[in-house]
């Protein structure tokens, strides 16, 4: 068992994340009405409550019956991982276990993005599509269906954000081929967007 900077326990390159605070927080209405892009993030880290209730809006398991998500997808394919890059390595978030799965080591942030910004953001998110789940739907479904099934997935992280007093930024801007190196992606992993998470800049500490 090791610490990760971010105050994360993990073992054998998985970090088991606190179970997310799913009551209360902002009223919806209230969330909408305050969401909007920042691209002024402070570096101070979120802290692993916060990090699990971003990854839960995200894409967590809201029916624990079914496995089903907070966010739809097309034929519940659930085709679209959250890649988290964080200063300690990439992760995958594994939404059944509520874990994250490391897939690279290392500062990867940088790569996710091409605005200055990014690197210094606490926590860059990376939608991946696997399309070797997508069955046999045509090259222009799989295309169209991972790029919706991802903005669903970005709207919650907007909203959560948005709630939790966060800065959130999506981002199309992303040089694929860099980042899917660094990632292992193969041929069937494709990368859809990223998001940058922090506190909004310029806030006192
Ligand atoms: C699919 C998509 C891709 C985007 N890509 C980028 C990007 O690469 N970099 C960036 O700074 N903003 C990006 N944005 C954010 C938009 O610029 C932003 O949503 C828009 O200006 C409206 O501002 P608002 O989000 O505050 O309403 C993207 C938004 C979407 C929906």
């Amino acid at each position: 068992m090791s610490m990760t900077g971010t105050g994360l326990a993990q073992e054998s390159g998985t970090i088991k994340l606190p179970p997310p605070e799913t009551e209360g927080g902002m009223p919806l209405m209230q969330a909408l009405k305050a969401r909007h892009s920042v691209r002024e993030l402070d570096s101070k880290l979120l802290p692993p409550q916060v990090l699990s209730n971003l990854l839960w809006a995200a894409s967590g398991v809201n029916r624990p019956a079914s496995g089903q998500r907070t966010a739809p997808s097309a034929h519940d394919w659930r085709e679209i991982d959250v890649v988290v890059t964080i200063a300690e390595g990439a992760y995958r978030y594994d939404p059944p276990t509520h874990t994250l799965i490391r897939v690279a080591a290392g500062d990867i942030r940088p790569l996710t993005g091409v605005q200055d910004f990014v690197a210094a953001a606490p926590v860059n998110l990376v939608y991946v599509a696997d399309l070797e789940r997508m069955n046999e739907a045509s090259a222009d479904d799989k295309a169209f269906y991972s790029a919706t099934d991802a903005g669903f997935i970005a709207q919650n992280v907007y909203l959560y954000c948005a709630a939790a007093g966060l800065a959130a930024v999506v981002r199309g801007l992303v040089d694929r081929d860099a980042l899917g190196t660094a990632l292992g992606l193969g041929r069937h992993r494709r990368i859809i967007l990223a998001q940058s998470v922090g506190y909004p800049a310029g806030r006192a500490r």
